[in-house]
């Protein structure tokens, strides 16, 4: 008999090559396919992310999938279709009129979808997921994985972005050791998963306050997980599908060359300004570079960052060291 896992999955791959399939359709075409044109994805691309649409209507996939003997009961804990409030009997397509990008466990199986709405409404939300099912734990899913931890493995290096598209232009860049945390903080498990292909993150998160505060937090946790941490600052309003698209992709790879900083020097860059003329937000600067780096769990290392504190802050190393142990002991 098919276990419950097997028969979502099965599922899971029916909706994909649905959503592919629409592609080709006369409304695929027009609405869907020149969606990914205009954001200058090609067909090997959409090909290769098994990008998709889900036209317009409320039970197309419904429709569909009962015609080819999937239940009810399938899609729903598939998390591909809703019920209806008020009327859980009635059912109907959780994805309606979007740009599908399929998210993938390890293995390439599809496992999930996330939906991009084709105009600027501002009254609905830009990208619909699916929700959690017993094929799709978010906290331990980064997107982009399968088509990345090769090229994560031979670079020893994995960028860590915001979102679907910023992996996929990454990849058009030539770049493909990149997945995305999909706009969510970080969590331990994909921490975990990181670490089976490489010990080195370098965060590319997206340039405005909320991908600077994200990239703050998810610096620390990875420390936290024993990663070696280097971040990149995108100018102001830029992310990196926006940024590689706008200077090219050997201009891109430059500016990640050059500006990819360990954790200390990105810290320092973020406040630069700010503490030149002012000691007491130096002071505070000095006080959180220190807690990142009491964050990290090998002694050795702990005391490398601390020379390096201690020379691009201009504070004496011993000074460093007896705020890292007040630190260490608070978080002991
Ligand atoms: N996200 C989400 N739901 C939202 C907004 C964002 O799930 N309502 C997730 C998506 O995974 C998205 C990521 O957070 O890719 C980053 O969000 P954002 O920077 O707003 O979107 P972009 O990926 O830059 O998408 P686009 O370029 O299409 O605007
Ligand atoms: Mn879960
Ligand atoms: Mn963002
Ligand atoms: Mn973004
Ligand atoms: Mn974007």
């Amino acid at each position: 008999a098919q276990s419950e896992r097997e028969s979502l999955l099965i599922a899971l791959g029916f909706a994909r090559d649905f959503f592919v399939k629409n592609l080709s359709t006369s409304e695929g075409k027009s609405i869907g396919l020149s969606y990914f044109k205009e954001r200058g994805f090609s067909p090997s691309i959409i090909e290769k992310f098994d990008l998709g649409f889900a036209l317009d209507g409320w039970d197309h996939l419904l429709t569909a999938a009962k015609k080819s003997g999937y239940s009810e009961e399938v899609l729903l804990k598939a998390g591909l279709v809703l019920q209806k409030e008020g009327d859980p009997s009635r059912i109907y397509d959780r994805f309606r009129n979007r740009a599908i990008f399929t998210i993938h466990n390890i293995s390439g199986k599809p496992i999930a979808f996330g939906a991009r709405i084709l105009t600027k409404e501002k009254n609905q939300p830009k990208y619909i997921n699916s929700p959690e099912t017993p094929v799709y734990h978010k906290s331990d899913v980064l997107y982009g994985m399968f088509q990345a931890k090769k090229a994560i493995r031979d670079q020893d290096n994995c960028y860590l972005v915001e979102g679907y598209t910023d992996v996929i232009s990454m990849h058009l860049s030539g770049i493909e050791n990149v997945v995305a945390s999909s706009g969510t903080s970080l969590t331990e498990g994909q921490i975990k998963l990181i670490k089976r292909f490489t010990n080195q993150v370098t965060v590319l998160y997206d340039g405005d306050a909320a991908g600077i505060k994200a990239s703050l937090r998810g610096i620390d946790l990875l420390l936290e997980g024993g990663l070696n941490v280097k971040a990149v600052v995108f100018p102001e309003g830029e992310d990196p599908d926006s940024y590689s698209r706008k200077v090219g992709s050997q201009e891109f790879q430059t500016y990640l060359d050059k500006q990819s900083k360990d954790f200390i020097g990105f810290k320092i860059g973020l406040f630069k300004e700010e503490i030149k003329n002012d000691p007491i937000r130096k002071a505070d600067v000095i006080r959180e570079v220190i807690q990142s780096i009491g964050k990290i769990p090998d002694p050795l290392i702990r005391s490398v960052y601390a020379k390096e504190a201690s020379s691009l802050l201009d504070v004496e190393e011993e000074i460093i060291h007896a705020e890292l142990n007040k630190s260490l002991l608070k978080t002991q």
